[in-house]
């Protein structure tokens, strides 16, 4: 059994800031973020829109470009960290879609790994499980757990959703060629956003007694990231990934149509590239307009460039996703 992408879609909050904009709240200036990130504008979700409104218009346009009907999808994979509700967005996404079939649905949690890994798990799940088509959503609103104080983080990020439907297919039309998986939670200190501790006691409190009872609501820190060891964390470890992935499905950087990664730093990009031979003509990047989106960076970047007409029906693409867990994840497939 196969599986082949067969739509794309994708949404942005309407409130776009600039890096003008940044710079009357934080101690920075166009020129540094530009050059040091490639990034000029992000857009930020406000109260108009939520991650699942957003979620459900880029899931929506993948269908219709797949001509394929809500009732017919069985299987919903929200790939998020910062869902709308802790217990899970993707049933409220398939409610959204009014899909008949009451296809299950859950949420996948791996930052900026996260689209791939949701591509590989509905891939797996089509192979061995008989699913016959995935919606797999990467959708992120980072603005929630920015301190907008932290000129080191604030610049970075933006909130999106991009969609992807996967559908079974012959073998012989298989787009999925090879994926290369990895997780270290080692490097965790480098980039989370943790529960705060003083808020998460036992409930009987450090000792056992019923002093510290009830305990306090649960939230989450603000980003915290060591940026020169997420780069070269990044520079060291996708090329790697990719190359692997690319042997597996018997290619190399110089034969693939397009490398699509994760948006996180222009310069990210053009490292990742180079190790891998891809000329710059083959890079799909669009960080410039929306940051660091993390689920959501690769199916935004993958949707623009079809809806653009660059990236064609039967071209090659690698991509890689990979941040905060830390994890990496790349995946070789057709479009
Ligand atoms: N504006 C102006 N100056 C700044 C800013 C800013 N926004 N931020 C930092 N600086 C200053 C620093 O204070 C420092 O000043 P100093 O030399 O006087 O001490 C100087 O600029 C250099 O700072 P560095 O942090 O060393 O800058 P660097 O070149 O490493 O760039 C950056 C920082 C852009 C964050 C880079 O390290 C990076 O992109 N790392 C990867 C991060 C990443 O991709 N994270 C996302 C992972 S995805 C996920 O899972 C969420």
């Amino acid at each position: 059994k196969g599986c082949k992408l067969v739509g794309c879609g994708s949404a942005v909050p309407t409130l776009q800031i600039s890096n003008d904009d940044l710079a009357k709240i934080v101690d920075t200036n166009d020129e540094w973020i530009s050059v040091r990130t490639g990034i000029r504008n992000r857009r930020v979700l406000t109260g108009k829109d939520s991650l699942i409104s957003l979620s459900v218009e880029a899931a929506r346009k993948a269908l219709e470009m797949a001509e394929v009907d809500a009732d017919d999808v069985d299987l919903v994979l929200m790939c998020t960290s910062t869902p709308d509700d802790l217990f899970g967005s993707a049933p409220q996404i398939q409610k959204a879609l009014g899909c008949k079939g009451h296809p299950v649905a859950y949420d996948i949690t791996a930052a900026c790994s996260g689209f791939v890994l949701g591509l590989v798990s509905a891939a797996c799940h089509i192979r061995g499980g008989g699913f016959k088509n995935v919606l797999v959503i990467g959708a992120d609103a980072l603005s929630r757990y920015v301190d907008w104080t932290d000129r080191g983080t604030c610049i970075l990020f933006g909130d999106a959703a991009g969609a992807v439907l996967l559908q079974a297919c012959d073998s012989e039309e298989d787009g999925l060629f090879s994926f290369d998986l990895h997780s270290d939670g080692d490097g965790r200190r480098h980039l989370n956003a943790s529960t705060k501790e003083n808020e998460v006691d036992h409930p009987l409190g450090p000792n056992g007694s019923l002093a510290d009872f009830p305990p306090k609501r649960a939230s989450y820190s603000c980003i915290q990231m060591n940026g020169k060891e997420v780069f070269r964390f990044a520079v060291k470890s996708v090329p790697q990934s990719i190359e692997s992935a690319l042997e597996k499905a018997g290619l190399t950087g110089s034969s693939i149509d397009w490398l699509i990664l994760h948006q996180a730093n222009q310069r990210i990009i053009d490292a990742v590239a180079t190790r891998l031979e891809v000329p710059p003509e083959r890079v799909i990047a669009n960080l410039a307009n929306y940051g660091n989106t993390s689920a959501a960076s690769i199916p935004l970047a993958l949707d623009e460039a079809v809806r653009a007409g660059k990236v064609k029906s039967g071209h090659t693409i690698a991509t890689a996703g990979f941040g905060a867990g830390l994890t990496w994840a790349s995946a070789v497939l057709r479009w």
